[in-house]
């Protein structure tokens, strides 16, 4: 076969590096050993059932079966616009702030190409969702990576950000609740957040996957409720946690027009928007009663106690959460995040995300997704307590 010369940006692409977890998951499962997977963050629940119904009726009417618009149907811009003012007391306007998206991955991964030039510089933390580093690499940007520590509450050190290297930056991605700290951000952060763009001229991408799936009472911001946020950035959500609508492929971006409409026209330029018939299930999913985000959410809190607890009780060093269905938890010393997820797998049937695998400062841990029932989760505490850590 013709060898084909690969192009320099998938040659740029950083190491897999569950590749050897992935083998090991195979091996161990033909050996007939009962996995349970904490890996994948993707939810087990299904979609409600009034969601599922309103796209049955959508898929029925020819005249969803037609090319949708590029920016989204006007009638789900304003869904999405009244949800912000009820949920964030933002006011948007649906005609310029908003462009929908095919889940929010395929928003982050186009944005950069809006932007970013070769050579110019983005700023992403790390350990992160993956996708802010690829999207800057395949623009030809160079990352600049945030560490985001535990003595910062996983929060990125603007001050440790270089002057020269700020002025160079284009785009400064953030995403809380986080993705795998599962640390949260309140309203002074994204403040500094504004008066650091302003200063250096930055795009802030905040990535609001999660807003939905906290507990305790505790309610999570969006970036775009601080004064000034809406003059330097935009918003990426996603129905996909909040409605557990993975597969669905819908979220979309808001915010700051120009950069809305810069992204509009990258992606006119390759894709044909959202399927009309999936845009009305959304519109179902947020204009409809939101008792079944809370019933949701109650289900993760459950499974966010009995998981605390037991690793607790096991000897692990882990915070409970206020919000995310992710653990992050100290792998103890003498291992590496990698040899101990490793061991999990080989000794206890129990898939675990090393936390080196989202970037170098997530070493040290590994994360766990609450996307089991309790019933499997309290299985897996059995089996931690088992081998001798
Ligand atoms: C932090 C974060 N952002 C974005 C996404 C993408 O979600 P979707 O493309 O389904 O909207 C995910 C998915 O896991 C995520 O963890």
């Amino acid at each position: 076969m013709t060898e084909f010369e690969k192009a320099e940006r998938l040659k740029k692409l950083p190491p897999y590096l569950f590749k050897e977890i992935d083998r090991k998951k195979a091996e161990v499962k033909a050996r007939g050993v009962d996995v349970i997977d904490l890996g994948v963050g993707d939810p087990d629940i299904p979609t409600p059932p009034h969601i599922i119904q309103a796209l049955k009726t959508a898929v029925d009417n020819p005249a969803h079966h037609r090319y949708p618009s590029y920016s989204g149907m006007t009638a789900f811009r304003e869904a999405v616009a009244q949800w912000y003012e009820e949920r964030f007391g933002v006011e948007l306007d649906p005609n310029t702030e908003f462009v929908s998206l095919i889940g929010s991955k395929e928003g982050i991964a186009h944005f950069p190409l809006a932007f970013v030039n070769p050579g110019d510089m983005v700023l992403v933390p790390t350990p992160a969702y993956p996708v802010y580093h690829i999207a800057t690499i395949f623009a030809g940007g160079e990352s600049f990576f945030m560490p985001l520590l535990s003595k910062n509450r996983f929060l990125p050190d603007l001050t440790a950000i270089p002057d020269d290297v700020a002025d160079r930056a284009k785009i400064l991605f953030i995403n809380y609740p986080n993705n795998p700290t599962s640390a949260v951000a309140d309203p002074s952060f994204f403040r500094e957040i504004v008066t650091f763009a302003e200063k250096h001229g930055i795009i802030v991408c905040h990535d609001a996957a999660y807003t939905e799936i906290a507990f305790d009472g505790y309610r999570p911001p969006s970036f775009l409720e601080v004064d000034g946020a809406r003059e330097v950035g935009l918003e990426f959500h996603s129905l996909s946690k909040t409605y557990n609508m993975t597969g669905w492929r819908i979220g979309f971006a808001v915010g700051n027009s120009r950069a809305i409409g810069a992204l509009g026209a990258i992606k006119s330029n390759i894709d044909s928007g959202v399927f009309e018939a999936v845009q009305k299930a959304g519109m179902a999913a947020l204009r409809g009663d939101q008792s079944c985000v809370r019933e949701m959410t109650e289900v993760y809190r459950q499974r966010r106690d009995l998981m605390v607890d037991g690793l607790v009780r096991t000897g692990f060093e882990v915070e409970s959460p206020r919000a995310t269905f992710y653990l992050w938890v100290r792998v103890p010393p003498g291992y590496t995040s990698t040899r101990l997820a490793t061991r999990l797998l080989e000794e206890a049937g129990l898939v675990v995300t090393p936390g080196n695998g989202f970037g170098d400062p997530g070493e040290g841990y590994f994360r766990i997704a609450l996307t089991q029932t309790r019933k499997r989760l309290a299985e897996a505490i059995d089996r931690l307590k088992k081998i001798d850590i």
